[in-house]
């Protein structure tokens, strides 16, 4: 075994660049073995000075940088990418082309860090002979098989300092103050950061809440002397009966985005309990920054434990956290069942003591 690669795949997440160096002074350190970056997620593989060498020096200084020193794309599916030809836009499958650069380059693995879009592509390249390990990354902290991603961490302290913020202007203006977090379909955001930076009500995907519910949690603080109120909202929440809130709608290759659901809700609020609301969406803010030290403490041990794998020839498994130790699994095991909040958890059972409503 002589050289490996490395690609990230997929949104963004603080803590990509710690596995990325540790993967590069882990296989330069312990086994002798070079490693090639690739650009852009999977898009590198095709594009020209797409692929270059990653030394030690090259990952000098960047475990406090936010992104990725390699660029990604979330839009780069090889099995179907969208291109304009002849002014008209088509989907192709540009795999087979993939499989023989990778072929051609003689590489003996490849190390993909993603979500779940970016593991199911690897999972279906080391189905056709690609010698892939994973690293699951995410923000939303759903992939399944992992206690964590890297990437959350960060992204809750962001959330839970919006939250701070919001309290002392929410107070103030005596308003009710939502917040939208990031997350897609998975809860854990708001549901954190709701908790760290006291909100008063946290609506998440993983329990459909009704618009009476919120309005009667507001009546009730206002009743005890506190005129307002924080409401951390998932962009994936939705009503009892109802559906997530889309901005820009999916289709056969892209998945829809999210996102307006705590507009919904601070337009009911406004109408039916007399106070005034205001919305923030953090957005991207949360994907940004330099990551904590949980997300460079965990992306580093991936970093290291994604070329442990390769170098035992551990191919078509991904490195996981589960109780403190860093273990791997396969990643189909991974991509078959997402993580989701456990609603007969601790954490839901600590917010529901403490007064915090659901909406339910
Ligand atoms: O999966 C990470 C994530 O940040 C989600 O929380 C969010 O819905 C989505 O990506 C946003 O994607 P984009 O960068 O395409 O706007």
């Amino acid at each position: 075994m002589e050289k490996l690669a490395i690609l990230t795949g997929g949104g963004d997440a603080p803590g990509l660049n710690a596995v990325i160096r540790a993967a590069v002074k882990t296989a330069r350190n312990d086994f002798g073995l070079h490693i090639l970056g690739v650009k852009d997620g999977f898009d590198g593989f095709v594009e020209e000075d797409g692929i270059r060498p990653l030394h030690p020096h090259d990952v000098r200084g960047i475990l406090p940088r936010g992104g990725t020193i390699l660029g990604s794309a979330n839009r780069g599916n090889p099995f179907a990418r969208k291109v304009i030809r002849d002014g008209k836009e088509i989907i192709e499958d540009i795999s087979g082309k993939l499989i023989e650069s990778i072929r051609n380059m003689k590489l003996d693995g490849l190390i993909v860090i993603g979500g779940d879009g970016t593991l199911r592509i690897a999972q279906e390249l080391y189905e056709k002979g690609v010698p892939v390990v994973g690293v699951p990354k995410t923000i939303d902290n759903d992939i399944g098989g992992t206690e964590c991603t890297f990437g959350f961490d960060t992204a809750v302290n962001t959330a839970m300092d919006a939250l701070d913020k919001l309290h002392t202007t929410a107070e103030s203006h005596h308003r009710v103050m939502l917040l939208e977090l990031m997350g897609r379909d998975a809860g854990f955001i708001a549901l954190r950061a709701g908790i760290a930076g006291g909100a008063d009500v946290i609506l998440i995907p993983e329990i459909p809440f009704s618009f009476d519910a919120i309005c009667r949690k507001i009546h009730q603080r206002q009743k005890q002397g506190s005129s307002f109120s924080i409401i951390a909202v998932a962009e994936g929440a939705f009503p009892r009966g109802g559906q997530p809130v889309v901005s820009i709608p999916g289709d056969s290759v892209y998945v829809a985005r999210l996102g307006g659901i705590s507009f919904q809700v601070a337009e009911f609020i406004a109408a039916n309990c007399q106070v005034e609301t205001r919305v923030t969406v953090l957005g991207h803010l949360q994907r940004g920054g330099s990551p904590s030290a949980f997300d460079r403490w965990l992306g580093t041990r991936f970093g290291s434990a994604a070329v442990h794998l390769a170098a035992e020839g551990k191919f078509g498994r991904m490195v996981a956290l589960i109780s403190e130790r860093i273990v791997d699994i396969d990643i189909a095991e991974a991509l078959a069942v997402p993580r989701r909040v456990d609603l007969n958890g601790d954490a839901i059972r600590a917010a529901r003591g403490l007064g915090i409503s659901f909406g339910e």
